[in-house]
């Protein structure tokens, strides 16, 4: 007997959506931007499948279905963080290195208790939690170089239902021994964890070289051979960090014109491939980026925590050849899981550069800008039918001095702005992902 089909689920939402249909870094702001003040967004098992003003969307409402009212509140698409390593969450806040110090005292010795899956799958639990707190529904995400910390992830994802990219740390030189693998070793545990996760349950796998100082040629000769044998597969690595790094690199790596080069040589750059940092690259590095479409990750707190430097934004958005740019929290080099902090310390490294980082181009990089860096624009990122119900409901009064703040706002860009620069997880009231509700502040609990 073939089993009765299951009845569709449904669900709708109602509030004052923001959105967007192009790159406010292409065209202006205010044109980019999509809204609807009293909007309704309806949505069957987990993608969305109308959005309109309520009074005309309602028509659309099947039987039956409960509306949450979330009048007050943005409507938004979840945050995507575009560099975050998840083993780094206990040790976020470690005082006083910048980059390569910083790796050697604090990062490594964290990194090594993730040899024991149980500790893995408490700390991905935590993790995934407090991503969803953030109003963050797709991350890329670095794990350690052990595999059982990869499946501690994807395991917790898949029972969330999440939408994410992760993988395994290579790293077969200039580490400690205990968390080290071989060239070898790193590309058939890449290859058994790809087999396993990639592509089941909105789950994606990215080949993971920590950065060029920790792999030999011959490793990341085999992260470019894992990459050829599957286009889909994502590739996520640092580049061009800090100063002392990239001479490092320079030394390690003599015949390659530039720090990128080093990746390229190896496959590495193209479609999927997302680069955190790229603060040291020049015109060459930008030029290929664009063309290849790889993307860069701009980590704003991380980069003034460790002191690293100045992305810049603005001209790695040149509309000459515009590079794809997401943003990253960097998690523990960064301070917050929270994008709306990464918003607020990204506007004020654009104003340092004499920038000004308008309140639509800094949700779009968080959301829509996240989406193209990972080429996922066509399930993630905005909010329209046909997309993926992964949505963040933002409170523009969540403290008192927001809704002090807020009675002054005279445009829908003014209150983003009070969002990106007083807003962090209190904001947040809700998150869904694949259109169930994940996160509710009202409970402070997920799923
Ligand atoms: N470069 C190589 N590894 C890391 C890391 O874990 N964090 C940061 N911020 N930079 C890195
Ligand atoms: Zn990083």
């Amino acid at each position: 007997m073939t089993p009765a089909p299951t009845p569709p689920v449904h669900s709708a939402l109602r509030g004052h959506i923001v959105t967007f249909r192009g790159n406010p870094f292409l065209m202006p702001p205010a044109d980019a931007l999509v809204e609807e003040p009293d909007g309704l967004v309806i949505i069957t098992d987990g993608r969305i499948t109308h959005v309109g003003p309520y009074s005309e969307t309602v028509a659309h409402l099947p039987p039956g279905t409960d509306v949450a009212d979330y009048r007050g509140c943005l409507i938004s698409a979840g945050f995507i963080d575009t560099h975050v390593h998840y083993p780094q969450l206990p040790m976020i806040a470690a005082y006083g290195e910048q980059l390569l110090e910083w790796l050697e005292r604090y990062t490594f010795p964290t990194e090594r208790r993730f040899a024991d899956g149980e500790y893995a799958a408490t700390i991905a639990r935590t993790f995934l939690h407090e991503l969803l707190r953030c109003g963050t529904t797709t991350a890329a995400v670095y794990c350690t170089v052990h595999p059982q910390s990869v499946d501690a992830f994807f395991t917790e994802s898949t029972r969330l239902g999440t939408l994410m990219v992760a993988g395994k740390v290579l790293m077969d030189r200039n580490a400690p021994d205990f968390l080290r693998d071989t060239a070898q070793r790193g590309y058939d545990e890449s290859r058994a964890l790809i087999d396993r996760w990639h592509g089941k349950n909105r789950q994606f796998y990215a080949v993971t070289p920590r950065f060029a100082p920790t792999s030999t040629p011959a490793q990341l000769e085999l992260a470019g051979a894992l990459l050829a044998q599957d286009e889909t597969l994502f590739m996520q690595t640092h580049l061009a960090e800090n100063r002392a790094e990239v001479a490092w690199v320079a030394e390690l790596f003599p015949d390659s014109r530039s720090y990128l080069d080093v990746y390229d040589r190896a496959g590495l750059v193209r479609p999927r491939s997302v680069m955190g940092h790229g603060i040291y690259v020049d015109e060459q590095d930008l030029c290929r980026c664009h063309a290849s479409g790889c993307a860069l990750a701009h980590c704003p707190t991380s980069n003034l925590f460790l002191g690293s430097g100045a992305f810049r934004l603005f001209d790695v958005m040149d509309a000459k050849r515009p590079v794809r740019t997401g943003l990253g929290t960097d998690i523990g080099a960064g301070t917050s899981l929270s994008h709306l902090q990464s918003m607020n310390e990204a506007y004020k490294i654009a104003q340092m550069g004499g920038h000004r980082l308008h309140p639509v181009q800094a949700f779009w990089l968080a959301t829509r800008g996240g989406a193209e860096a990972l080429h996922l624009e066509g399930r993630i990122g905005t909010v329209a039918a046909g997309m993926d119900a992964d949505l963040c409901i933002l409170d523009p009064k969540a403290t008192p001095l927001q809704a002090l703040r807020t009675q002054m706002c005279d445009s829908t860009a003014d209150l983003l702005f009070t969002l990106m620069m007083l807003g962090d997880d209190r904001s947040i009231r809700a998150t869904y992902a694949g259109g169930t509700k994940v996160y509710d502040r009202a409970n402070d609990a997920t799923a």
